[in-house]
């Protein structure tokens, strides 16, 4: 029987097209693309149509893009960067969601180091940010807020352009991440942002390729240092074969439309599949058409995953992995879950190749799987 992947947020299949896109620049095409030759030109040529096609896709100007090697490192940037570049020493404090992704939350001990006071954005049960609280903040000290536009584990979308108009009047800096809605029916104007975080292996494109989006004028200093590519913001000689399929996923997406509704139908025939067993996460929050989050009430997610996994089908808890087990989702946990709960989560998500009968059949492997688990604790 053929595997079920739903594992969208963790990473997607890649698109043949990207696939073949690579393979030229992982063969016979292998310029640098700083060099002056006709190969470093064909090379710089590959990377420039990249970058045209994500400011096409995020409505940014060729030159407000910045290459890096993941979200992860795009993310870094803009907050590192960010906290590095500011010349008012007044504005000394900055705002995270408390469900953001590690590679923003993990970057706040070097923020403290840097001087910065950093305060975590409440969240509620279902991860939605406390826009209020939001919104009682004194801002003359606020350097920058990071909110993303959706939480790749339970799938919430953020009240992002209530947040951008806060933060906006108030002269803060607004970091999205954006690495699980890119590329989508927004721009960087749209709801506004400063700084944008997306990444390749997302959408259908290779692992390994990021891109940071900086608003021209906005202060960013370089967190990698060396031949000051990528306009002085992120040295490092350019992985191009990436790059190239990173454009040419995008390019697949942006010319089939939107994946949304395609996702919605499986997901929700999934969803409408799975036994009472399973408590849904988000029930009235906004969430994203591919995701769907749920908890096993007294089941631990690695045994189910296992299990789970042995009967085809992939999915995850979307906590982090640690010498080899499972942590305590910390989406969950800031959400107000136990931490006995917080190992209960699991995320399954959807996206390109998944049919609606493939998302049938995975929720009945799904149900069983739970039904033998279950039927020996009795
Ligand atoms: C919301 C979010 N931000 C950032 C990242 C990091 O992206 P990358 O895997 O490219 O480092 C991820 C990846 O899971 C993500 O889901």
């Amino acid at each position: 029987m053929k595997r079920i992947y739903l594992d969208h947020a963790a990473t997607t299949p890649l698109l043949p097209q990207a696939a073949e896109a690579m393979a030229a620049w992982s063969g016979h095409e292998f310029g640098n693309p700083s060099s002056l030759h006709a190969e470093g030109r064909a090379a710089k040529h590959a990377v420039d149509e990249t970058r045209e096609a994500f400011s096409e896709a995020l409505g940014c100007l060729f030159g407000e893009i910045v290459f890096t090697s993941s979200g992860t490192e795009a993310a870094n940037l803009a907050l590192i960067g960010a906290a590095l570049g500011n010349e008012n020493p007044a504005r000394n404090r900055i705002l995270l969601g408390a469900s953001e992704h590690h590679c923003v939350l993990h970057t706040k001990p070097l923020l403290e180091r840097l001087g910065y006071r950093v305060d975590l954005i409440p969240v509620n049960h279902e991860a939605l940010i406390d826009l209020n609280w939001l919104q009682d903040q004194a801002h003359d000290d606020l350097l920058m807020v990071s909110v993303m536009q959706a939480n790749n584990e339970f799938g919430t979308v953020q009240p992002v352009a209530e947040v951008s108009a806060w933060a906006r009047d108030r002269g803060v800096l607004i970091h999205r991440d954006s690495v699980q809605t890119f590329p989508g029916a927004w721009t960087v104007d749209e709801p506004y942002a400063d700084l944008v975080t997306v990444s390749a292996h997302k959408f259908n494109g290779p692992k390994g390729v990021g891109a940071a989006y900086v608003r021209a004028g906005t202060k960013v200093a370089p967190i990698a240092l060396g031949g000051g590519q990528e306009r002085e913001m992120r040295a490092g000689t350019e992985n191009v074969a990436g790059l190239v399929g990173a454009a040419a996923a995008l390019r697949c997406h942006r010319e089939n439309g939107s994946t949304t509704e395609q996702k919605r139908i499986a997901r929700d025939a999934f969803a409408s599949t799975l036994s009472a067993a399973f408590q849904p996460t988000v029930r009235s929050a906004p969430r994203l058409s591919g995701h769907h989050h749920v908890r096993l009430p007294g089941v631990d997610a690695e045994i189910f995953l296992i299990r789970l996994d042995k009967a085809g089908v992939s999915a995850s808890s979307g906590a982090a992995c640690s010498s080899g087990s499972l942590e305590p989702s910390h989406v969950m946990m800031a959400a107000g879950f136990s931490e006995t709960e917080a190992r209960e989560g699991l995320r399954f998500t959807f996206g390109f190749g998944v049919s609606e009968s493939d998302a049938f059949r995975a929720a009945k492997i799904v149900n069983e799987t739970a039904e033998a688990i279950l039927l020996h604790r009795r």
